[in-house]
């Protein structure tokens, strides 16, 4: 079953995954922010309709435990977040049509009613689980509340997810060892009574709908793994106060708030109702959007014509929170009769100077602070959504960031841009009167095909690749053909070049545009083109532009070696003093844990219980091999590009030793890879492979005899 090509006669909404109201927001967030925004634009330009709709998450532990730790209570600490949101999002030209948030009445009744829908179709029981509790307090230990082990993966975990492992949701009395975060004491857990959305009715729906689902590899292959066998139930309350109340009877549920994965995706449905309820049904119903064919159509099974029902459901989420998009909240939305997404792109992480970024250490460039920086938002949109595709982690250093806007914004598109303007407006008051040239319209309407394919992908990355390599053509057509020299002995020449160029670089002004909407705006209006650059169809790029303009500014300036030097020194200094700080929590920790001579022993992952059979074994290819070459890999401060003789054949591999090997001491090492894995690319190399090492430093495993390259290890 494949879905209609974009742009369908149906409505299109394109959502973000809604951000914790509980912080200060960092560039790692923004990304999925701008990449959302940049494929909003993008559908909109190839004539999809489309709505861009987010909110806050404002309920549930992430915002309960902030707020305690405040002192203040979970609502006014929440709403202060959403309200700086609010401002913090347009600043970086992300432009939702509805902002809403998790706690507004739209989103409470739209919730309860969801619930009850499930209730009257049967998907929602009552059971009997054990929750943490805190004996000290005398209180359960919902979610966050909770710290302990993960009975997956064996890594610290949180009540809820296992954030730092696995990355599974956790259900309540999942966790092991429970501490509780508030005393710090052992949890002990508890009978509660909790309602739970039966999830096993949705098995073979789940089934059909990765089938169907369009996105990101990553959102349409990982949850397979999570929906064979029997689905574990989610259990969609929670003892709390902060939170929409369960709508049971009353006096039945009246301590159960819902789990804030139920209200949370809701408001996907809610935000787009409320761009309705202000633009007015005839301009964007959202029921044409989340319903079928305006209604909603019960039942565990989909009917592949309902496809043609409803409108285009577009998710863009972090990876961290695939599970909750591709297994809960389709049931979700089937078992209230709903629609269902048409794609799930879940995006990578955004490192900091090679490493994680951290909040916690203070590893982290915060949204305020590059604005307080002074650059342009188009800038950081520009270097984030094009560092990688949308599900590779991208780096961001402030380094790599002055190089890329230098040398692809300034040196590329701008010189352009200014050179061809500024030469047309002084010695043609504008655009010379003369055809575009058949040449540069051909290519003109190639990078138009691939934007429109590129959106169809929904590869943003590519989407703003287009207008660099439309203005890089540009830079060289100037170049060679140096109108300079053919105004006094070719003037027809002159202008035919010239008229070219500024052609070519209004087409720049409208392929870019979802990428760089601000910069695209100031180009329209250097071609003294009517109206916003935002409202144009794609084929404008080939209409003439005007026949006078002014004299242009440049569109881009150069990011100065001072600049990006207190920078890096300020995140220097923060991230130090971070340490400092969290190394004097550690040694306290440490003088408590004195005699703990087990120490070493707690550092080693638990090994894994579950034992495997020698078929399984057999299924892994391991191969001794020998490293031919090594070099660094642009952008990635840990990452290695190695060359690996594998006796039939030499692999490329991009491995993790950057930091922890001798870059110089690797060729001739021999090493052992694993080579059935599934291929990756990881900053845009394909890795052929795996090369064993053990633990944190690296370790590379290795053969102590002679055993001929390409011979299996068993
Ligand atoms: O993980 C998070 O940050 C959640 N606040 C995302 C919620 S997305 C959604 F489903 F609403
Ligand atoms: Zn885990």
């Amino acid at each position: 079953m494949s879905h209609d090509e974009f742009p369908t006669d149906r409505p299109a909404v394109v959502t973000c995954g809604l951000p914790y109201a509980n912080g200060d927001l960092h560039v790692g967030h923004l990304r999925t922010y701008v990449d959302g925004d940049a494929l909003s634009r993008a559908l909109r330009r190839i004539g999809q309709q489309t709505a861009f709709v987010c909110g806050s998450d404002m309920h549930g532990t992430p915002v309960a435990v902030n707020a305690a730790e405040e002192g203040v209570e979970p609502r006014e600490f929440a709403l202060r977040y959403h309200e700086a949101y609010a401002e913090t999002f347009p600043q970086f030209n992300v432009e939702f049509d509805n902002y809403g948030h998790t706690d507004d009445e739209t989103n409470t009744e739209l919730t309860q009613e969801f619930v009850r829908s499930w209730v009257e179709n049967d998907h929602v029981f009552e059971k009997e689980i054990e929750v943490a509790w805190d004996t000290e307090q005398d209180q359960p230990l919902p979610d966050r509340f909770v710290e302990g082990t993960c009975p997956y993966c064996g890594e610290q975990a949180r009540g809820d997810e296992c954030d730092e492992g696995c990355q599974r949701h956790l259900e309540p009395g999942e966790i092991e060892d429970p501490v509780s975060t508030i005393t710090g004491n052992p949890a002990e857990y508890r009978t509660r009574e909790h309602k739970f959305l039966r999830l096993s009715d949705f098995q073979e729906y789940l089934q059909g709908f990765l089938d169907r689902v369009e996105g990101t590899d990553n959102a349409k292959n990982q949850p397979r793994e999570w929906i064979e066998g029997e689905l574990q139930d989610l259990c969609i309350t929670r003892d709390m106060d902060w939170g929409i109340d369960y709508p049971g009877d009353e006096g039945e549920t009246e301590d159960l708030v819902l789990y804030v994965w139920v209200d949370a995706p809701i408001e996907y449905v809610a935000s787009t109702k409320q761009y309705t309820e202000r633009v007015g049904a005839d301009t964007y119903d959202w029921e044409d959007v989340w319903k079928l064919d305006g209604e909603a159509r019960h039942g565990t099974d989909w009917d592949e014509s309902w496809t043609d029902d409803g409108g285009e459901i577009i998710h863009v989420i972090g990876r961290d929170i695939i599970q909750h998009h591709a297994v809960f909240w389709p049931s979700m939305l089937r078992g209230a009769g709903y629609n269902e997404p048409r794609s799930i792109l879940a995006t990578g992480f955004v490192g900091i100077d090679g490493n994680a970024l951290s909040t916690s250490r203070n590893r982290a460039v915060w949204a305020d602070e590059y604005l307080d920086a002074g650059f342009h938002p188009d800038l950081f949109r520009y270097y984030i959504a094009t560092g990688a595709g949308l599900e590779t982690d991208v780096d961001f250093s402030w380094d790599r960031f002055q190089e890329r806007v230098n040398g692809e914004l300034v040196g590329n598109v701008g010189n352009f841009i200014y050179r061809s303007l500024l030469f047309a407006e002084r010695n043609y008051g504008g655009t010379p009167e003369a055809d575009v040239s058949d040449d540069v319209r051909e290519r003109i309407e190639e990078s138009l095909d691939e934007f429109e394919e590129a959106v169809r992908a929904y590869d943003v990355r590519t989407l703003a690749e287009v207008a660099t390599d439309l203005s890089n053509y540009g830079n060289e057509y100037i170049q060679r053909n140096e109108p300079w020299n053919l105004v006094d002995d070719d003037p027809d020449r002159a202008e035919q070049v010239i008229r070219d160029c500024v052609q070519l670089a209004k087409a720049v002004a409208v392929v870019m545009q979802p990428v760089l909407p601000g910069k695209a705006e100031r180009l329209w209006g250097q071609l003294s083109e009517e109206g916003s650059v935002a409202d144009v169809s794609l084929d404008t790029a080939l209409e003439a532009p005007p026949a006078s303009f002014e004299e242009p500014e440049e569109l881009f300036t150069q990011v100065e070696d001072d600049h990006i030097e207190d920078l890096n020194e300020e995140l220097q200094e923060r991230i130090e003093e971070a340490s400092e700080e969290s190394e004097d929590g550690n040694e306290e920790a440490a003088d408590a844990d004195d005699d703990d001579d087990e120490a070493a022993t707690a550092d080693l992952e638990p090994l894994v219980e579950e034992r495997i059979g020698f078929e399984d074994f057999e299924g892994i290819d391991m191969r001794v091999g020998e490293i031919v070459s090594a070099e660094p890999v642009p952008d990635a401060d840990k990452l290695l590009r190695l060359e690996v003789d594998i006796g039939h054949e030499v692999r490329q591999v991009v491995a993790g030793l950057a930091q922890l090997h001798e870059i110089d001491d690797l060729p001739g090492t021999r090493v052992i890879l694993l080579a059935n894995m599934e291929k990756a690319d990881l900053f845009g190399i394909e890795s052929n492979g795996m090369v064993l090492a053990a633990g944190d430093e690296a370790d590379l495993l290795t053969t102590h005899e002679d055993a001929p390259l390409g011979t299996r290890v068993q």
